[in-house]
C-alpha cells in the first residue's frame, strides 16, 4: 500500500512530510515524494528507491522551502517504479498535485478523455488522471472541485491534493483506501495511517468514505458524500508506536490475514468488466491461446502450493494438462517444453532466486511465460512475457497470507480469461463465475470475523510434537498449505499426507493422541476421506475436521470440527485455508514464538 502524508501551518512542510514518511516506509514502497507550495507555485521533488536519497536531494527538506505539502511512498500498481511513476502527480497546468492510495479503475477512458481536451500525461499511472481531472472539473474552489472531480472516479483511493491557487490548505478524500486527518495545535495534517504523526499529534479523525475534509493551519472543514458540512467526532489516540505500524495488531500476520478481504477485492475487482474477464491489457494472441496445450506452474513453497490448485482450475475448464512443479526441481529436470506451452511462474516477491532460473530456463527454450506476482517492478515481473499482479499490497510477515490467498484468485482469473478466450466457458458461465468471485471477499469476511473456536482448538494443540494433515484432491493441495503454516510459525513438525495414501506407510506414525487435521471441503471426495479419519481414529488419533458448514455427519467421525461456508468447489479452497492460517497463528502466538519472524526462515529466499 502507498503512504500518504500531508501538512499545513506555521512550520517548514518538507522535514515533516520526510520524517512521517520515515515512519509509513514499513509499508513496503519503491518511489517516494513530496510537493511543497511555495510563491504561490508547487515545487515537486520526487524519485525512485528508498526515502533518504530523497532526503540527500534536498538537503533533508531544507531546499524545499514552504509550510504547506503533501509526501508520498508508492508501492507501484499501474506503471513499474520510476521518476515520472512516483507520486504527487501534477495536473498539466502545475496548479494541483495529488497524491494517492489505491486503484483507479475506470482510467483508461479518463486518460483518453482528458488527453481528447488536450490535457498532457507524463506517467503510466492510474493517479495522474486525478490531477488533471481537478483541473478538468475546477470549482474556484479546492473542496468543491475535488468533489466534482471523484464523482469520475471508479475504484479505491486515499487523495491528498493541493492546489497552487488556495496556498495554506490540503484537500483530502478516501473511498476503500484507509486515510485520517490529525488534528495539531494551529497545524493539520492527513496520513495514510496513525504512526506516521504519533509524534505530532494524538487526535484524529478516521475518515470514512466519500467524505472530504478541507484543512488550512487553523481549521478543518468536514463534507459528508453530498458536499454538506458536518461536525466529525475526533479520538484520541493511546497506542503506541510499535502498535499502530501493525494497525493495533499485535502481529504483521495477523494485520495481513485480516487484510485478506480487501486484497481479494483489489485484486479481482478490476479484472472483471461486464461479464468478461480482463487481465490488464495482457495481449494474449488470440490464435496462440487457442493453440494452447499445455500449462507449467513453477513456484516455490506457498506460491507451490497455490499453483496446485490452479492445475484444479485450469485442467477444469480448459481440458489440457497442467504440470505443476516446485521450481528447484523444474530447473534441473529437462522439462519437456513446446511452443504451444504456457510457463506460469508465481511469486509473492518476485525475486526467488530458484523461481528466476526457472523462468530464465522457459524463456531460454522459448516458451511463453506468464508471471502471477505481488511485488510492482520485481525481477520476474520484469522478465516474464506477461504479468499478472496480485495486488495485495506489501506483505511484511514471513509466512505469506494475502500473498496466497491473492495468488489463488489470480489463477482463476487467469482461468476464466483463457477459457473465455477459448470459448470454453459460456457467457452464463463466466457471468456465474463473476458473481462468485465478487462474493468471494465477503465471505472471507464471514470467515476471518470469527476466531474462537480456533483460538479454543489451538489452546488445545499448541503443545502437541507431531500434527498430521491429511486430504483428497484440493484437500490434500490445501493440506500442504495448512502444514506448512503450521511448521514455519509454530516449529512444530507436521506433515500433509494424500488420506488415500496413509495406509501405504505413513498410518505407522499415528498413536494414541496424534492430532490428525482432516480435511473435507471437497463434496465430490468428503465420503471417502470420512473412511480415512476412521481409520486414523481407530488407531487413537485425535480429528480435527475442517468441513463445509452444513456437513453434519462429520460431528460423529471427528473430535473436533471447524466449518467454512460453501462458495464453490473451485474457489472454495480461499476460504477454507484461512481457519488453518489462524490456527497456526495463535499455535505459534502460544509457544512465544516471533510469529512475524519465525527462527531460519527469510521473506523471499534470494539464493538457491
Ligand atoms: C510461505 O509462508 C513461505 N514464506 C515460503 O514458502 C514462500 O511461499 C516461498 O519462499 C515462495 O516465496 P515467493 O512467493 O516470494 O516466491
Amino acid at each position: 500500500m502507498c503512504g500518504i502524508i500531508g501538512y499545513t501551518g506555521p512550520r517548514q512542510a518538507a522535514p515533516i512530510l520526510l520524517d512521517a514518511l520515515k515512519k509509513l516506509e514499513y509499508r513496503g514502497y519503491d518511489s517516494a515524494g513530496m510537493a511543497v507550495i511555495s510563491l504561490d507555485a508547487i515545487q515537486v521533488r520526487k524519485m525512485r528507491g528508498r526515502l533518504q536519497l530523497l532526503a540527500n536531494m534536498t538537503r533533508d527538506g531544507r531546499d524545499l522551502p514552504g509550510t504547506v505539502g503533501i509526501g508520498h511512498t508508492r508501492w507501484a500498481t499501474h506503471g513499474e517504479p520510476s521518476y515520472y511513476n512516483s507520486h504527487p502527480h501534477l495536473s498539466s497546468s502545475g496548479r494541483f498535485a495529488v497524491v494517492h492510495n489505491g486503484i483507479i479503475e475506470n482510467y483508461r477512458p479518463l486518460k483518453d478523455m482528458l488527453i481528447a481536451k488536450g490535457y498532457t500525461f507524463l506517467s503510466a499511472t492510474d493517479t495522474e488522471v486525478i490531477s488533471n481531472l481537478m483541473e478538468y472539473c475546477d470549482q474556484g474552489d479546492l473542496a468543491r472541485t475535488l468533489m466534482a472531480a471523484v464523482k469520475h472516479l471508479q475504484g479505491s483511493y486515499a487523495l491528498g491534493v493541493l492546489s497552487a491557487d488556495e496556498p495554506d490548505r490540503i484537500a483530502a478524500v478516501r473511498r476503500d483506501s484507509p486515510l485520517i486527518v490529525g488534528r495539531g495545535e494551529g497545524e493539520n495534517f492527513i496520513v495514510s495511517d496513525i504512526p506516521a504523526i504519533l509524534s505530532l499529534t494524538r487526535d484524529v479523525y478516521l475518515m470514512k468514505d466519500g467524505e472530504v475534509a478541507l484543512l488550512d493551519p487553523e481549521k478543518i472543514t468536514f463534507f459528508d458524500p453530498y458536499g454538506e458540512q458536518f461536525d466529525k467526532e475526533s479520538f484520541h489516540v493511546d497506542w503506541d508506536v510499535s502498535a499502530a505500524e501493525k494497525g493495533g495488531y499485535e502481529h504483521f500476520m495477523m494485520k495481513e490475514m485480516m487484510e485478506q478481504p480487501t486484497a481479494l477485492r483489489e485484486t479481482i475487482r478490476p479484472r472483471i468488466k461486464d461479464g468478461r474477464f480482463v487481465l490488464d491489457g495482457l495481449q494474449l494472441d488470440p490464435d496462440w491461446v487457442k493453440s494452447l496445450s499445455m500449462v507449467h506452474i513453477v513456484a516455490c513453497g506457498s506460491a507451490y502450493h497455490a499453483g496446485r490448485l490452479g492445475k484444479n482450475l485450469l485442467e477444469g475448464r480448459l481440458g489440457i494438462p497442467v504440470d505443476v512443479d516446485i521450481a528447484s526441481e523444474f530447473r534441473y529436470r529437462q522439462p519437456i517444453l513446446k511452443p504451444e506451452h504456457l510457463v506460469v511462474i508465481i511469486s509473492q516477491s518476485g525475486e526467488t532466486a530458484d523461481s528466476i532460473a526457472a523462468l530464465r530456463e522457459a524463456k531460454g527454450k522459448g516458451v511463453k511465460t506468464l508471471a502471477i506476482v505481488n511485488v510492482v517492478g520485481s525481477t520476474i515481473a520484469r522478465e516474464a512475457d506477461y504479468t499478472l499482479y496480485t495486488w495485495a499490497g506489501p506483505e511484511i510477515a514471513v509466512a505469506t497470507t494475502k500473498g496466497y490467498t491473492t495468488q489463488v484468485a489470480a489463477l482463476a482469473l487467469l482461468t476464466c480469461c483463457l477459457a473465455q478466450e477459448r470459448g470454453q466457458m459460456s457467457g452464463e458461465e463466466l457471468q456465474q463465475m463473476e458473481a462468485l468471485l465478487m462474493k468471494l471477499p465477503d465471505a472471507a469476511e464471514e470467515v476471518l470475523s470469527d476466531h474462537k473456536e480456533v483460538q479454543r482448538l489451538a489452546s488445545l494443540f499448541f503443545n502437541h510434537k507431531d500434527i498430521f494433515f491429511i486430504g483428497r484432491g484440493i484437500d490434500y493441495s490445501l493440506s500442504l498449505e495448512g502444514s506448512l503454516k503450521l511448521k514455519e510459525i509454530s516449529y512444530i513438525h507436521s506433515e500433509a499426507q494424500p488420506a488415500g495414501e496413509l495406509k501405504h506407510g505413513t498410518i505407522s506414525l499415528i498413536q494414541p493422541g496424534t492430532l490428525v487435521i482432516a480435511l473435507a471441503t471437497g463434496k465430490r471426495l468428503r465420503d471417502k476421506t470420512i473412511s480415512n479419519i476412521q481409520e486414523v481414529r481407530a488407531r487413537g488419533a485425535v480429528v480435527l475436521a475442517l468441513c463445509l458448514e452444513h456437513d453434519e455427519e462429520i460431528e460423529s467421525v471427528a473430535d473436533h470440527v471447524l466449518r467454512v461456508p460453501f462458495l464453490c468447489e473451485e474457489l472454495e479452497p480461499i476460504l477454507a485455508i484461512l481457519p488453518l492460517q489462524l490456527f497456526a497463528y495463535y499455535v505459534a502466538a502460544l509457544n512465544g514464538n516471533d510469529v512475524d519472524k519465525p527462527r531460519n526462515l527469510a521473506k523471499s529466499v534470494t539464493v538457491e
